[in-house]
């Protein structure tokens, strides 16, 4: 914390301020000190907070039912998801399994690629996705080694485990938090070191992704709340941009003229109309990143799940302003200046910028809807009803529909190109859900 601080302050001092997106960026993302390049737990239990994927299974596989959907509307060809920001890899893990029992067919044309720029993270989605056999690309040996984890405690409902051949940095390893799963991983050899596997790592940087266009659907789930936001105000009635700054001691936040033009388009593609003494965050990386899916989808869909609103919603419903929060041990602060590369800091998507950016990319708006709309239009309820006896996951599942859990601030953005008029059951108005008396099933993995 203290050497990232000093790192900061040397670049406020070379450049007399730094604008709050520069100074997120570096606590977020520095290469070494970064909060999302460190090695250390972040979502679940013994993180920060919770995402869906890491509440239950149930989300995964109704994406992956999703994904079939979508594979079907577009022929049942080759087809790519790539998911970004997949941190441990619970998603990823719960969409392939998934389909790979329930949607044989689907399997055989599918390609996975994950985006994930922690090196951390993108071991543990080996060891998770070496869980249940399913190929993956060669590991790169330039990869630092890391351990298993497991989700919460409470929402947890996968053990994932370590093996003990690669149990190399003790140190890191609190067994209390990682504990082993009562059997040994067998040496698999390098028949599972396929370079043409079923999962593949790429990257994403300033000047795009690593990998050729693509037919299929980009997904994302809490990643665009990642990225670094520019804050503006209005002082005096005019609009300034907050830059932090250092006065000898501690860090101070100064309001200064706009860094960027794009920031002020911003506000006007958006319809935003700040009120004097009003103040809002600009997610200028959304737009960078669209546009750079949009290049990468030569047919296909971009599914973005977040916490966010349109404009109408964050500004003149709900009248938030200032939407940027720190996360650390599931207490929310707003001392953005404390526990430096050690707790997270996150805002709302405002999903009225990703669809105006779009259409201006030549996406078009398939539909958007909360999260609890969007499960229950693929059956969360029904799938509830046949475990009805199961307590445990009724009380877990709940959590991603129920409107003070994740169901309502959770929004699901669906964006197509090159696809006429899909019509997809997530978007169905929710008159038109059944949910039939089915009996309970046996557990058998799946639901
Ligand atoms: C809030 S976490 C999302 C976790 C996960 N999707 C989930 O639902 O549990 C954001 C993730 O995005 C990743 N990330 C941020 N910037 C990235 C980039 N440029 N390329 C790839 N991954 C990135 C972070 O490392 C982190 O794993």
């Amino acid at each position: 914390m203290q050497l990232l601080k000093e790192l900061i302050v040397e670049e406020i001092n070379r450049k007399g301020k730094i604008t709050f997106a520069e100074f997120m960026r570096l606590v977020l993302y520095h290469p070494k000190y970064g909060y999302y390049n460190s090695d250390t737990e972040r979502v679940g239990r013994f993180g920060d907070y919770y995402t869906s994927p890491t509440v239950h299974r149930m989300f995964g596989e109704l994406l992956a039912k999703q994904l079939d959907e979508m594979w079907r509307i577009m022929g049942e060809g080759a087809f790519t998801v790539v998911e970004m920001g997949a941190n441990r890899g619970w998603l990823c893990h719960d969409i392939i399994r998934y389909i790979k029992k329930e949607h044989p067919r689907f399997y055989d044309n599918l390609r996975y690629i994950i985006v994930e720029s922690n090196p951390y993270a993108r071991e543990k989605q080996r060891l998770l996705l070496d869980s249940f056999d399913v190929p993956y690309e060669t590991i790169s040996s330039s990869s630092p080694p890391c351990e298993g984890g497991e989700r919460g405690e409470v929402f947890d409902c996968h053990a994932s485990f370590i093996p003990p051949s690669q149990k190399r940095d003790k140190e890191r390893v609190n067994l209390e938090v990682f504990p082993f799963l009562p059997y040994d991983r067998p040496d698999r050899g390098s028949k599972y070191l396929f370079s043409d596997g079923k999962v593949l790592w790429h990257t994403y940087t300033e000047d795009g992704f690593s990998f050729d266009k693509i037919q299929g659907c980009f997904l994302s789930n809490e990643f665009v709340d990642a990225l670094p936001v520019h804050r503006l105000k209005v002082k005096n009635k005019i609009l300034k941009e907050v830059y932090v700054g250092y006065n000898a001691t501690k860090f101070c936040e100064i309001d200064d003229e706009v860094s960027n033009p794009a920031l002020k388009d911003y506000l006007e593609t958006n319809k935003i109309y700040l009120k004097d003494g009003q103040s809002c965050e600009v997610n200028l990386g959304a737009v960078g990143w669209l546009r750079h899916v949009t290049e990468k989808v030569d047919k296909g869909f971009i599914v973005t799940i977040d916490y966010g609103d349109t404009t109408d919603g964050i500004f003149y419903r709900n009248n938030t302003e200032n939407t940027v929060r720190c996360y650390y041990k599931h207490n929310v602060n707003r001392d953005y200046y404390k526990r430096l590369g050690e707790q997270d800091i996150t805002s709302h998507v405002n999903f009225t910028n990703l669809m105006n950016a779009g259409r201006l990319l030549g996406l078009e708006v398939t539909g958007f809807a909360k999260q609890s709309h969007y499960l229950i239009a693929l059956g969360i309820l029904e799938r509830l009803n046949s475990v009805a006896n199961d307590i445990e996951t009724i009380l877990k599942v709940k959590n991603l529909i129920h409107p003070e859990g994740m169901g309502e601030v959770f929004k699901v953005l669906i964006q197509h190109k090159n696809i006429e008029n899909p019509q997809l059951t997530s978007l169905r108005p929710l008159q038109s859900v059944t949910i039939s008396n089915s009996k309970p099933r046996k557990d058998t993995g799946y639901l």
